[in-house]
């Protein structure tokens, strides 16, 4: 590897912390069924093992977004720039994000999203950096609450690499 990174949350734990929160997510929809949306393209990971581990019907929708600001931290709204393919309709929508930082992005993304009538709409974030918030979200479902470090793996990254680590790691920069 270019950068060094140490593993803050290994393979193990993570497989073993989605279990548990496909095992809640499939207690509180029983009896329903669950709209899985992917904020492309870090919860792309998350949300393959998460689905695998809910035992209610599941549905699967992507979108991308990129924010207005600049930089390495996000400075407000948000734009979509890729899409669901369905509506959202009547629908009991499970926002699907990799992590959840100021929290801008998400924010900026229920309030486009509720406009198109879902029948619920909820948030499950693999990871949160709560010190760092600064937009008001309600997470329902958390996987990891970790320090105000760089991660990557499971789906996250630096500059476009190691999306594809197994594991969490913090980037140690020197
Ligand atoms: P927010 O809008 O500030 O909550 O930013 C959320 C987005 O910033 C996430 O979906 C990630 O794409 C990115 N991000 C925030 N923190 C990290 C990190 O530690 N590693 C990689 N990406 C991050
Ligand atoms: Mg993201």
């Amino acid at each position: 590897m270019e950068d060094n990174i140490r593993i803050l949350l290994t393979e193990e734990e993570v497989d073993q912390r989605i279990r548990e929160l496909g095992e809640q997510i499939s207690e509180d929809y029983a009896g329903e069924s669950v709209h899985l949306i992917c904020v492309l393209k870090g919860g792309v990971f998350f949300m393959c093992e998460l689905a695998k581990r809910i035992t209610v019907p599941v549905s699967m929708d992507f979108l991308s977004v990129s924010s207005y600001g600049n930089g390495t931290s996000s400075s407000g709204a948000v734009k979509i720039i890729k899409d669901l393919d369905e509506p959202l309709e009547d629908k009991n929508v499970l926002i699907v994000e990799d992590i959840i930082d100021s929290g801008n992005t998400l924010h900026y993304l229920v309030e486009i999203l509720y406009k198109r009538q879902p029948k619920s709409i909820r948030i499950c974030t693999l990871l949160d950096k709560p010190d760092r918030r600064v937009a008001d979200v309600k997470v329902d479902y958390t996987g990891f609450e970790i320090p105000d470090e760089f991660v990557v793996g499971y789906g996250l990254d630096y500059a476009q690499k190691y999306r594809n680590l197994p594991f969490v790691g913090a980037v140690v920069f020197e």
